[in-house]
């Protein structure tokens, strides 16, 4: 789990003071922060000292290993070791940093660490601050990447980040079709958690909280203001939580599957699937098409149209590799229930 956690509008101000502790002799902190903040004042915010360093991380693609690889070296090069890395941004920027953290002490690619419990040796100290709230990444035990074979997290004990900074200011402008599709990867993390066979108490109870604050902002509340970007930050928090002590399951498994083919990124690539999954989750996709409706949000449809037999083929091995996501959503007997067939059948709907 995160080791320490700060919740509340403006407490990036005391970024400074937090890592100051954290600071090793002259090695630096770097800062890897979204390129969206090019130019934006939050920069400036930035509490930069020594040969602290800012980089703008690069997030038009989900995160890379290649791209975690090459951030890793340039550190090494630059500096040979750091004190610390903190991410500023959405998941892909909070992954990101998690990777080169591992990566600075991990010897290899982080290609060599993509599964279950492969990463042996602690990070850098590493800290995250949302700027997007929805993927639970600030909380969660991997680091989701696109290797040469397979998109699969690091999960492991030292992925979770040391400290993590909730200031839902950071998310006032972010645009609602955005803030959407990564609000609806908490609100599915909820229903495959709270539908799935791995439930426990621990997920369970996170897990119904961080749905009720999702039903609350997407179908109860009028406008979008202050109120919902705070529940929305605490709702990811609570959803990547509930996962955290359980699984997430068809949406996850079906996208994954979606983004390493053909780029979709994570949380519409989960809206796509899980528009078809009245099968799996009949009562949450009801739900979930009130919720697009209310906020008028378009989920894109025939995405899958002419791919060829080896593309179908490619994102079925990726999905169906996700095997903790398929046992949690459809139990033991999963491989009973889940044919090759049906989920072609599955992507052709998408
Ligand atoms: N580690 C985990 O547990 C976990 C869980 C779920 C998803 N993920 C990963 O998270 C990524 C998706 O993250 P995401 O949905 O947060 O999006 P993202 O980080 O990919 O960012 C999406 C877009 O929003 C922009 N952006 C970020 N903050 C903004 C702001 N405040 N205002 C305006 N624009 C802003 C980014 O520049 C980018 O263009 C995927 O790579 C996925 O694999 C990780
Ligand atoms: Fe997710």
């Amino acid at each position: 789990m995160v080791d320490y956690v700060v919740y509340g509008r403006g407490c990036f101000s005391q970024l400074d003071e937090i890592i100051a502790p954290r600071r090793k002799e002259t090695r630096p902190m770097i800062f890897l922060i979204d390129h969206f903040f090019t130019g934006k004042p939050l920069v400036n915010r930035i509490p930069i000292r020594g040969t602290d360093k800012i980089i703008f991380a690069d997030v038009t693609y989900e995160p890379k290993t290649s791209q975690v690889d090459k951030l890793a070296q340039q550190l090494k090069d630059e500096f040979g070791s750091i004190s610390g890395i903190i991410g500023i941004g959405g998941g892909s920027t909070m992954d990101l940093a998690k990777a080169v953290s591992l990566m600075m002490t991990n010897p290899g690619s982080s290609a060599d660490y993509q599964g279950w419990d492969l990463v042996k040796k602690p990070g850098v100290y590493k800290a995250g601050i949302p700027t997007l709230s929805g993927t639970g990444a600030e909380v969660s035990r991997t680091t989701v990447l696109t290797g040469p074979t397979r998109k699969l997290g690091m999960n492991s004990d030292f992925t979770p980040f040391d400290q993590i900074m909730l200031d839902p200011e950071l998310t006032t402008h972010a645009p609602a079709n955005q803030r959407f599709y990564t609000g609806m990867d908490c609100y599915i993390h909820c229903i495959e958690s709270l539908q799935g066979t791995y439930l426990n108490e621990f997920s369970k109870s996170y897990g119904e909280k961080a749905l009720a604050l999702c039903q609350h902002i997407f179908l109860e509340k009028e406008i979008w203001d202050d109120e919902c970007d705070d529940k929305l930050m605490m709702a990811s928090y609570a959803g990547g939580m509930s996962i955290a002590y359980s699984q997430v399951g068809v949406a996850h498994a079906v996208s994954y599957g979606l983004s390493y083919l053909l780029g979709t990124k994570h949380g519409i690539g989960n809206c796509i699937v899980m528009n078809h999954l009245e099968e799996y989750y009949p009562e949450g996709v009801r739900e979930f098409k009130q919720m697009v409706t209310r906020n008028r949000i378009d989920i894109p449809t025939g995405i899958t149209a002419g791919l060829t037999d080896d593309q179908f083929d490619a994102m079925i091995n990726v999905s169906l590799g996700m095997k903790p996501l398929w046992e949690n959503a459809l139990g033991k007997e999963w491989e009973k229930r889940m044919t090759r067939q049906k989920l072609r059948e599955l992507y052709e709907k998408l």
